[in-house]
C-alpha cells in the first residue's frame, strides 16, 4: 500500500507540535507552490510532490534537532515589519520591541523642535531596532552599526527589502568606533550581547544556533552595556536620550552604571510580563 503523503497525514503522524508543523508546512506549501497558509485547511487532502516532502523531512528532521523555526523559514516578524533572518544574526525578540517602543515614544515628543531627528542603532543584527524605527518614522535618519559584516549583509538587504535603504545607514566596527563623522544624535538605542559567560541558557534552546558574539560579551555580561553607556554623552545633542536594553535581572546595575556616567531621568521600562529589560536616561542640557 502507498504511504499516505497528504498534508492531512503527515501533519498528524509528525513528532513536532502542531503550531510548529504548521508553521513549518505553510513554508513548503509557499515555498514549492505558492499556495497560503489557509491550505492547511481548506485542501488537506492535497499530496506534497518528491521535492516538497523532502523538504518538509529535512525541515522536520533539523527542528527536531532544535533549530530555530525563524532560520529554518528565513523570516521573523518583528514590530510591525518583517525581517529576513539567518544563522549570521540574532533572531529578533519580542522584548526587543519594547526598546522600539520607547524610542517611538522619545521620537514622537520631540518632533515639534526637531524635523529630521537622527537615531542610533548600536548592534544592529538583522537591523531589527534601526528599521522598525526607520519604518515608523519617515522623517527620522538611522545609523545602524555592527562589529559582524555577515550581521550587516542580511540588515542590508532588510533595509532594501522594506525600501528603507534611502534613510539607514549601515556601518561597520565596534561601536562608536565604527561611526566616521561626528555626528550628535538625539536618540541612541541598543540592544547588546548582554549574557554572562557562564549562563547555562547559552547551551539551551534557539541560543545554541545563534551567533555568540550576539549573545555574551564573554565576561560578565555587562561589559557592552558599560562601554555603549560611557561613550553615549559625547555622541547625543543635550536633552537628549539613550535606551539600552539588557538582561532581567541587571536593571539595577544598569541604572548606576548611567548614574556614574552622569545622566539624568534614568528610568527602568517594564516588559509586558512585567520584567525590568530596558533602561533609559536623559543628557542635561
Ligand atoms: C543582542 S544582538 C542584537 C541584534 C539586534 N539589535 C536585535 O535586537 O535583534 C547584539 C548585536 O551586537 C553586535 N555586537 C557585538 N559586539 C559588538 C561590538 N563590539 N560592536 C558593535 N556591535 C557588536 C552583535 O554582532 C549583534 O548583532
Amino acid at each position: 500500500m502507498s504511504q499516505d503523503l497528504s498534508l492531512r497525514s503527515l501533519l498528524g503522524v509528525t513528532l513536532l507540535p502542531q503550531n510548529e508543523a504548521r508553521i513549518l508546512m505553510a513554508h513548503v506549501l509557499d515555498k514549492h507552490y505558492q499556495l497560503p497558509r489557509s491550505t492547511l485547511l481548506s485542501r488537506d487532502h492535497m499530496e506534497l510532490n518528491t521535492q516538497a516532502l523532502e523538504d518538509w523531512k529535512a525541515f522536520e528532521f533539523k527542528r527536531l534537532q532544535g533549530e530555530p523555526i525563524a532560520y529554518l523559514i528565513g523570516k521573523r516578524g518583528f514590530y510591525s515589519i518583517e525581517l529576513q533572518v539567518a544563522p549570521g544574526v540574532l533572531i529578533p525578540r519580542p522584548e526587543t520591541e519594547l526598546l522600539v517602543e520607547i524610542g517611538l515614544r522619545e521620537l514622537k515628543r520631540i518632533e515639534k523642535e526637531t524635523a529630521i531627528p537622527k537615531v542610533l542603532d548600536l548592534g544592529t543584527g538583522s537591523g531589527a531596532i534601526a528599521l522598525a524605527v526607520a519604518y515608523e518614522t519617515p522623517s527620522a535618519i538611522i545609523t545602524a552599526t555592527d562589529q559582524s559584516s555577515e550581521a550587516l549583509v542580511i540588515a542590508t538587504a532588510n533595509a532594501e527589502t522594506l525600501g528603507l535603504a534611502a534613510r539607514v545607514q549601515f556601518v561597520q566596527g565596534s561601536w562608536y568606533e565604527a561611526l566616521r563623522e561626528q555626528t550628535l544624535f538625539d536618540l541612541i538605542l541598543s540592544n547588546p550581547p548582554y549574557i554572562a559567560n557562564d549562563d547555562p541558557h547559552l547551551s539551551q534552546g534557539d541560543l545554541r544556533f545563534e551567533p555568540i558574539s550576539a549573545l555574551t560579551d564573554r565576561d560578565s555580561g555587562l561589559t557592552c552595556l558599560e562601554a555603549i553607556i560611557q561613550g553615549a554623552l559625547e555622541h547625543l545633542k543635550p536633552m537628549a536620550l539613550i535606551a539600552v536594553e539588557h538582561g532581567f535581572d541587571q536593571s539595577e546595575v544598569v541604572v548606576s552604571l548611567m548614574k556614574g556616567a552622569g545622566f539624568h531621568n534614568i528610568r527602568s521600562h517594564q516588559d509586558l510580563a512585567g520584567h525590568h529589560r530596558v533602561v533609559s536616561g536623559q543628557k542635561l542640557g
